[in-house]
């Protein structure tokens, strides 16, 4: 089976509605076809001021989430990042076939080293996409399902998985993006024109998978919409709209146009009560079945402990590969 890699941070005490509809979604119906590794990406988590305690958390909350929304420890590997030192390991090999500016031309450290002031930024959050290529690479992954934000990151992974096969030699897999065309991109409720994020400056507009059912539907009643009173899609002239309407399709199954056409007609409030019921039809079990999971954290960390070291041990073939062809002495 070919494989598959992804990952999130565990930045945050919940994973939010962009993170389940833009990519765990994905990883759930793609685990049976695929050889599935899913990470807990904690050092990346590190690239940004942290708590110690909190992170210990939300690392097991996260690894508690993707269990409880589908994924099967059983078939899928699903391990903690820093438990599997070979992702550092190839991190820093990757670090010497990047160039400085084509890792300055990286958005989200743009966006985000603006946002901290740039003599505060860290060289970790300078070097994070540098990290997420190798996360990818050593596995020899096929297969990536993330959301649209990702997408300039998986295409310097291909570079550098190019560039090291060309100069050392065939070594990596040149992985492929798999990010759904509607659904790659959940807005944030209160301002639909900025993606859904845990860091955004207010968390009225945010989802999150663990809160209340009450809360998540009185946020979604009072999702910022527009005046003009009609359904449609359109994203220019309609963002609020538009983004519940394709909250909506994917959580029902459904394409964006049957929903609008169920919907066409009638009111901005049938649609917000529709979208809140199939959201807290979602995320309920989810949260329910995270807070069972976080009940008994030894049986978790046994879970990600046994994963780390059926990755470990693939994860050594490719760099001791990788450090062979670039000539590192190798010992006896
Ligand atoms: P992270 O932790 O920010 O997000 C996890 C996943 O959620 C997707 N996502 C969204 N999708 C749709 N709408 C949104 N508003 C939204 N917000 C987030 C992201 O695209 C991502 O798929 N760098 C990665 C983590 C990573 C990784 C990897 C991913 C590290 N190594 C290797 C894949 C493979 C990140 O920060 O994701």
């Amino acid at each position: 089976r070919p494989l598959l890699f992804s990952g999130m941070q565990p930045s945050s005490d919940s994973l939010h509605l962009g993170n389940y509809i833009g990519a765990l979604r994905q990883w759930i119906t793609m685990q049976d076809e695929f050889d599935a590794l899913f990470c807990v990406v904690d050092l990346h988590a590190i690239t940004v001021p942290q708590d110690p305690a909190e992170l210990r958390a939300r690392t097991r909350a996260t690894a508690a989430q993707y269990i409880a929304a589908g994924i099967d420890p059983a078939r899928s590997t699903l391990f903690v990042q820093s438990q599997v030192p070979a992702h550092t390991e190839l991190a820093w090999v990757l670090n010497t076939v990047t160039g400085f500016g084509e890792a300055s031309r990286m958005t989200q450290f743009k966006d985000k080293s603006a946002r901290q002031g740039q003599e505060s930024a860290s060289v970790g959050l300078f070097t994070y996409p540098i990290l997420m290529a190798a996360d990818i690479l050593l596995y020899q992954t096929a297969q990536v399902p993330v959301g649209e934000d990702q997408r300039q990151h998986l295409e310097l992974t291909r570079t550098l998985a190019e560039r090291f096969n060309s100069r050392f030699g065939e070594t990596f897999t040149v992985p492929e993006g798999v990010i759904p065309r509607a659904s790659a991109k959940i807005y944030d409720l209160q301002n639909p024109t900025a993606k859904m994020s845990k860091s955004a400056e207010s968390e009225a507009g945010l989802i999150k998978v663990l809160d209340d059912p009450k809360a998540t539907a009185k946020k979604i009643m009072r999702a910022v919409t527009d005046t003009d009173g009609e359904i449609r899609f359109d994203r220019e002239a309609k963002p609020g709209v538009s983004n519940l309407l394709s909250i909506h399709a994917a959580l029902t199954g459904r394409s964006v146009d049957a929903v609008v056409e169920e919907f066409a007609g009638g009111g901005y409030g049938d649609l917000k009560k529709a979208v809140a019921e199939s959201v807290t039809a979602t995320t309920a079990p989810i949260a329910a079945r995270t807070a069972e999971l976080l009940g008994d954290p030894a049986e978790l960390d046994r879970i990600l402990a046994d994963a780390a070291e059926v990755a470990s041990e693939r994860a050594e073939r490719t760099l001791e590969r990788v450090y062979d062809r670039v000539g590192l002495l190798r010992p006896a």
